[in-house]
């Protein structure tokens, strides 16, 4: 009986732990989100993973930051005629992470790129300052959520979106920071 107890108690560890990892999702339904005009699916698990900024205003609370992402999903379906708000993912200063078009679909970000990677965006501008530590561990903790998931490959790139196309995306202090984190490559 001990013994039963005793398995029992460790898959409940093992299950917690490989929980943890995953940071606070807020859904499409959560933000409000538009329907997509069309969906692409990509194959998956994805060997690149890809941080931007959206160079816009940052936020603190869930209230803010799901108005900034349907402001940013606006402004990709209507003024930029993209299917969909062009991320897979963004990252609030609140510390959740906000859904975009999500795992194994096809966004709009990183021309060249857009079929074989995750890219998650922070939201704000981080040029002259870092997001807050727990939308870093958010983020951080996103794409170990993906490995475990299946989404992503366990020895997945990391990049800068600078590092691929022509643009300032995330933010000359974020990609600073970024090459500290696991798997970042100094090039494609
Ligand atoms: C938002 O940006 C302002 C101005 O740069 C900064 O003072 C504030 O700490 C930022 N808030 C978050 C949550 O990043
Ligand atoms: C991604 O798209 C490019 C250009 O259309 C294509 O050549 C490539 O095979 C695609 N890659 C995958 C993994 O689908």
């Amino acid at each position: 009986m001990v013994k039963i107890y005793l398995v029992i108690f460790f898959v409940i560890l093992v299950a917690a732990e490989e929980e943890r990892s995953c940071p606070n999702f807020k859904t499409r339904n959560n933000w409000e989100a538009k329907d997509p005009t069309t969906v692409e699916y990509q194959t998956f698990p994805v060997p690149i993973v890809i941080i931007h900024h959206t160079a816009s205003p940052n936020c603190s609370t869930f209230r803010e930051c799901a108005t900034r992402v349907k402001n940013i999903q606006h402004y990709h379906q209507v003024t930029k005629k993209y299917p969909d708000i062009s991320y897979n993912f963004l990252v609030g200063g609140d510390g959740n992470v906000y859904e975009a078009v999500g795992w194994h679909k096809v966004g709009t970000h990183t021309v060249g790129y857009n079929n074989r990677s995750i890219a998650i965006a922070f939201i704000g501008n981080f040029n002259d300052e870092l997001p807050v530590p727990e939308a870093l561990q958010a983020a951080k903790d996103l794409i170990q959520c993906g490995v475990e998931l299946g989404e992503i490959k366990k020895a997945y790139k990391l990049f800068g979106a600078r590092q691929l196309v022509k643009t300032q995306s995330p933010g000359l202090t974020l990609n600073a920071e970024i090459q500290e984190w696991d798997n970042w490559n100094p090039r494609p």
